[in-house]
């Protein structure tokens, strides 16, 4: 079953009615663009077929109740809360993401109003696929729904942010919940940071023959939340050492001059940010010239760059992202935040299967938990189901 019929099978059974509305959001993985979007840089993200679904119904009341269901439709439920009680950083289960998005969007100005909400979802979990962004970002729409009103997409996804950073505490960018508001099936997103400027930009891998793989390591490094914050902060010193807002505004012609003024702990984190924005640059401009196999060595230099400069990847991604190019990938490289969660490799469809079987192999041969390999197929955006 979809997530959107699970969702409205287990609102049924837990409130004994129909749901007033089915609402849905997707996972995403980013092409290119990696740590870059706190950076004011350039992003190139697009949304996976796998979403987490919400049923809802509003309430007489001012309280929020919460379920979720797995795969065997068993529903987990969460403490109730009164929307009018929701403090930051106050809940420590994964009811803090949706009862974050009430939290942020009351203080928006929106009239939130009581509800029952109830999710399913097929978004792998801590696989770096925005699992998180995908609840926050369909809770958004229902919300929304329920409410009666609207924002634009944009504005959704700040909101969703907002839930993330201040009422969650993570300190993540805006990539995530753009992607999984704004992606359109067949298109890569690509989205100006600094300027808001979102483009769609066909992205039709199966025309090429070509697929594009994802690679999920199933582990999930604990140390990714305190480093994710300390580069953030490496680069926001960084940013103040050079004098500039933010490392946007590092060409890369300025880059030789830029790394000369700065600890040289700090200048491999403003090599890997400025290359990475030329990187989606150009990968924009063989996409759009229709030279798909072309951005492969750009997925290589990303990966290069993020394990060597920016350090956040691990052993077992370097190791699936090696794999796949031995047995033939056009490219690889790690996607979303890094020290676990997934990579993507490009692939000629017809040797999807054979380099799926090596990446498995050498797994297996370093006593690795197998990964879960599966396409990647850019799909639609949040949006409401039922
Ligand atoms: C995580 C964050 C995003 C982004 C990526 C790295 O997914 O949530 O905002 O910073 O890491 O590109």
């Amino acid at each position: 079953m979809d997530p959107a019929g699970q969702a409205a099978a287990a609102f049924r059974a837990a409130h004994g009615r129909e749901p007033e509305g089915v609402w849905s959001a997707p996972g995403r993985v980013n092409l290119i663009g990696e740590h870059t979007d706190y950076n004011d840089g350039l992003v190139l993200p697009f949304t996976l077929p796998h979403r987490v679904a919400v049923a809802a119904t509003r309430r007489s009341d001012d309280v929020l109740t919460f379920g979720t269901v797995d795969w065997a439709q068993h529903l987990t439920t969460a403490a109730d809360q009164r929307i009018d009680d929701l403090r930051p950083k106050t809940i420590d289960n994964w009811s803090a993401y949706p009862a974050g998005v009430a939290w942020a969007l009351r203080a928006r100005g929106i009239e939130v109003p009581g509800a029952d909400l109830v999710m399913a979802s097929t978004v792998p979990t801590g696989a770096g696929l925005s699992s998180s962004a995908a609840v926050e970002c369909a809770t958004a729409v229902a919300l929304l729904g329920l409410a009666g009103t609207t924002l634009p997409l944009p504005e959704i996804a700040r909101i969703a942010q907002q839930a993330e950073n201040d009422f969650v505490g993570m300190p993540c960018g805006i990539l995530d919940q753009t992607a999984s508001l704004c992606c359109t099936a067949g298109h890569v997103l690509f989205l100006d940071v600094r300027s808001g400027e979102a483009v769609q930009v066909p992205f039709d891998a199966a025309a090429s023959g070509l697929e594009v793989l994802v690679i999920d390591t199933r582990v999930s490094h604990s140390l990714a939340e305190s480093e994710y914050a300390d580069r953030r902060r490496g680069c926001e010193q960084a940013a103040k050492t050079l004098g500039v807002t933010s490392l946007r505004d590092v060409s890369v012609e300025e880059l030789g001059q830029a790394e000369a003024q700065l600890p040289a702990e700090l200048a491999p984190l403003v090599r890997h940010v400025v290359t990475e924005n030329d990187r989606v640059r150009r990968t924009v401009d063989h996409l759009r010239a229709g030279e798909l196999r072309q951005i492969g060595p750009l997925l290589d230099a990303s990966h290069e760059s993020l394990r060597d400069d920016y350090r956040v990847s691990c052993a077992e991604l370097d190791l699936a992202v090696t794999a796949a190019r031995r047995a033939g990938a056009l490219g690889a490289r790690m996607t979303g935040g890094g020290f676990g969660g997934s990579a993507i490799a490009l692939v000629d469809a017809d040797a999807r299967e054979d380099i799926a079987a090596a990446i498995l192999a050498a797994f297996q041969k370093q006593g690795l938990r197998a990964p879960r390999i599966f396409p990647a197929i850019p799909s639609a955006g949040a949006g409401r189901d039922r």
